[in-house]
């Protein structure tokens, strides 16, 4: 039987009664946007995260933009980060003027590292974006002092990570803000684009509350040019039905990882290294490979789905060709080479995970 990267299908009938008599009750209602299912599910991410405020936003690419832009950063600023990342990472930055500046990653986490920062740190440089990478959280607390120290703001991109905790504080409760996304393959994803903003701050949150309406408090008042970027309650409520069984699919995540875990532990490719400071909650299992196209092939013979990401980190960018002429991020460019996320949903069954495992094996 074949076997997709994720399995969307599999977990919308495991809640579809839930799920349908939601998004009836919205359609009953008519109250679509800024609507009561939205402000229920801020109320209860900025809970689950340990925040005060939590707002919604169309996308996490948006949640990224505004969160910037309530940042401060702007034309001339720059802002460091990974180029082991998806694109939307640095695209954010741009949207606001400001200059994407890549640091090399930690070849056993995939995720930014913080021992280099400090080096590519400039009079411009404005914020740090970390990205949990495929669920695992970043060096949040050595970023969090590094950004302290050089007056730093702190936007976490939290699109893989929803769910994760860095020593029991959860990610996006760390930065100055914390961005994530709710595309449907997400940890906690809708059944469209949507994505929230958390944030401790006051002056901060009341920035993202107008940029993401048009750049206004009240009704046709506009104080700044902000965005049309909000949720939807039909989305919302999907959300609020799926926000219930994050920490039951997550664990089932980390479960399905531990027995891909004992299966690949003895083999020839590298399992993901987990630092045992925060909680990886396997957006992805990525394991590094040589010989990965021959590997994907046989994979895809046997009905197997896989992925690679990122094929092509952001430095190497047709887009960022220019701006990033004769950098080299050698163990961002070697991850590249190497990784392959396989199938991972809470769904997964071991019998599926025997049959991926066993057809890798002959792959090798
Ligand atoms: C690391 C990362 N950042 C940002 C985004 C952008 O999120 P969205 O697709 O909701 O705009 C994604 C996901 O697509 C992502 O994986």
């Amino acid at each position: 039987m074949s076997i997709p990267m994720v399995d969307l299908k599999g977990q919308y009938d495991s809640i579809k009664d839930e799920i349908n008599r939601g998004l009836l009750d919205v359609l009953e209602s008519t109250r679509f946007v800024l609507g009561p299912q939205g402000e229920a599910l801020e109320q209860e991410i900025a809970a689950y995260c340990g925040v005060r405020h939590a707002f919604g936003v169309a996308s996490g690419t948006d949640a990224l933009h505004l969160a910037l832009r309530a940042a401060g950063v702007g034309p001339g600023d720059e802002v460091i980060t990974t180029a082991f990342t998806f694109i939307a990472t640095a695209e954010a930055i741009a949207y606001v003027g400001a200059t994407p500046v890549f640091v090399d990653i930690d070849p056993a986490t995939f995720n930014i590292d913080v021992a280099k920062i400090e080096n590519a740190i400039s009079e411009r440089t404005r914020a740090v974006i970390p990205v949990h990478l495929f669920g695992q959280p970043a060096e949040l607390q050595a970023l969090e002092a590094l950004c302290r120290k050089h007056d730093l703001r702190m936007v976490e991109d939290c699109a893989q990570s929803f769910g994760a905790d860095y020593q029991g504080r959860m990610t996006g409760a760390w930065g100055d803000l914390g961005c994530f996304s709710f595309f449907p393959s997400k940890n906690l994803g809708c059944y469209g684009d949507g994505g929230m903003i958390v944030t401790d701050d006051e002056q901060l949150a009341d920035r993202i509350r107008m940029l993401r309406n048009h750049g206004s408090r009240e009704r046709y008042y506009h104080a700044v040019i902000g965005y049309n970027s909000r949720l939807d309650d039909l989305q919302a409520v999907v959300l609020r039905t799926k926000l219930k069984y994050i920490d039951s699919y997550n664990r089932q995540r980390r479960q399905n990882a531990a027995l891909y875990n004992a299966r690949l532990g003895d083999s020839s490719v590298t399992i993901p290294v987990e630092d045992g400071l925060g909680t990886h909650v396997f957006h992805q299992y990525t394991i590094r490979v040589r010989n990965r196209h021959n590997v994907q092939q046989v994979l895809a013979e046997q009905g197997i789905a896989s992925a690679i990401y990122y094929p092509v980190p952001l430095h190497l960018q047709e887009v960022f060709a220019g701006a990033c002429d004769g950098l080299s991020l050698p163990v961002t460019e070697q991850a590249a080479e190497e990784v392959l996320s396989l199938p991972m949903y809470p769904e997964l069954k071991e019998e599926q995970i025997d049959q991926i495992c066993k057809a890798l094996m002959s792959a090798l």
